[in-house]
């Protein structure tokens, strides 16, 4: 933790010793100056985080340099120190911002305790201020990447989510990441070390015969073990299927909160999946579910740069290839693209461009004609 530095300011230079020698023995990093204009000076170039001021000082006296600190630098906190218990002032210097006074003659233990309060207080500030802008600058969260801060809003989203074991329901266009930020949810919970099964919806319906179900669907749950089930499609599920679902999933209700985690995946709207009845009033009202919705990449085009190299060096170091680059006409163009596959065709792409390169650098030919014309047609546009 940083070391806070106090200023104490006065034109009193037994105060000044007496002040010092008291906070240097208790391990404080004080400073004193005899005049309010050095003070001033010393704010200006010198990290300073704490100022105690005497009030009266021939030249600028403790208000004015109350009022300049605020000026300069608002944070640092200001405390007036008042002689003759003049009220009055002390009230003036509340106005303009003190943070609090003291007045003379003063304990030297009063003064400690002002100074661990604002200390304490500053140590918070500076906690949720770290906080802040460490999650600001996450470009990657476990195997997710992205800077966009859509991506920052679902990073904590999996971090609630993952804690509080609610049922999930993941929503975005073919591609854009839904297994892999159920998968990351799975990763990031207690029960990461039991298994995640990944179940599609569309092949029950079609594939299990109706008698055949329950027994499915008992199966399944035996199988994930109160690791993860990741139902992919859930809008395809039969309604035969979900009702047997529901049905094991009541019974083992109590269970739940502490057993199998449920994360459901549709690339449909949700407005639709739901007043199409699919969700209505069962699996996911009985759960509470949390939505979560994935933006398609062409709404975080900051994210695209990053998730080009990503798959650059994903698909060389598993192919053992030397890693390439992109020339900067390549690059242009696999800016411009709309992507409607999303991440997969991002990837599909990029696989692609690597085999056909010949040269150190994906080319703009290494690239499919559609997305080659599509820049073309957009800067005519
Ligand atoms: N944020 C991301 N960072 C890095 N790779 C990602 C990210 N999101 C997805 N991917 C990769 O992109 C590909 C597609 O992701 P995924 O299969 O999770 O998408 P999906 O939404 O389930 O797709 P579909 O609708 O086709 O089932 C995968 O190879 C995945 O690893
Ligand atoms: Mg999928």
């Amino acid at each position: 933790m940083k070391d806070y530095r106090i200023l104490f300011v006065d034109d009193d230079k037994d105060i000044l010793m007496m002040v010092e020698q008291y906070l240097q023995m208790q391990k404080y990093n004080i400073s004193t100056v005899n005049s309010g204009l050095k003070a001033l000076d010393m704010v200006k170039d010198q990290q300073i985080d704490i100022i105690f001021t005497d009030y009266k000082m021939p030249e600028f006296n403790g208000l004015e340099l109350l009022a300049a600190v605020k000026q300069y630098k608002p944070e640092i906190e200001v405390i007036i120190v008042t002689g003759y218990g003049s009220m009055e002032s002390a009230v003036q210097a509340m106005k303009f911002g003190s943070y609090d006074y003291l007045q003379k003659p003063f304990k030297l233990d009063h003064l400690k305790l002002i100074i661990d309060r604002i200390i304490e207080e500053k140590k918070v500030q500076d906690k949720e201020a770290l906080i802040r802008k460490r999650s600001r600058e996450r470009y990657k969260y476990h195997g997710l990447i992205g800077i966009s801060a859509k991506m920052q809003q679902i990073y904590d989203l999996i971090e609630t989510v993952s804690r509080q074991d609610p049922m999930v329901l993941i929503q975005g266009e073919s591609g854009t990441g839904k297994e892999l930020v159920a998968r990351t949810i799975h990763q990031v919970s207690e029960s990461h070390s039991k298994p995640f099964v990944a179940v599609n919806c569309g092949s029950i319906t079609e594939s299990v015969p109706e008698e055949e179900v329950v027994d499915h669907v008992s199966g399944l749950l035996r199988k994930v073990n109160n690791g993860t089930l990741y139902f992919d499609e859930i809008a395809e599920l039969s309604s035969n299927v979900r009702l047997v679902l529901l049905e094991a999933l009541k019974k083992e209700k109590d269970n739940i909160r502490e057993g199998v985690r449920v994360i459901a995946a549709t690339s449909k709207e949700l407005g639709e999946v739901i007043s199409s009845g699919v969700l209505k009033k069962d699996l996911f009202d009985m759960l509470n579910a949390v939505f979560i919705t994935l933006p398609p990449l062409r709404e975080r085009c900051e994210d695209i740069c990053l998730l080009m190299y990503h798959f650059i060096h994903m698909i060389c170091t598993k192919q053992k290839k030397r890693i390439i680059g992109v020339s900067p006409e390549a690059f242009d163009i696999l800016m411009k693209y709309h992507w409607p596959g999303n991440l997969i065709q991002l990837q599909n792409v990029i696989e692609r461009a690597l085999a056909l390169s010949v040269e150190d650098m994906i080319q703009p030919d290494d690239l499919p004609a559609e997305i080659q014309t599509f820049s073309q047609i957009s800067r005519m546009a």
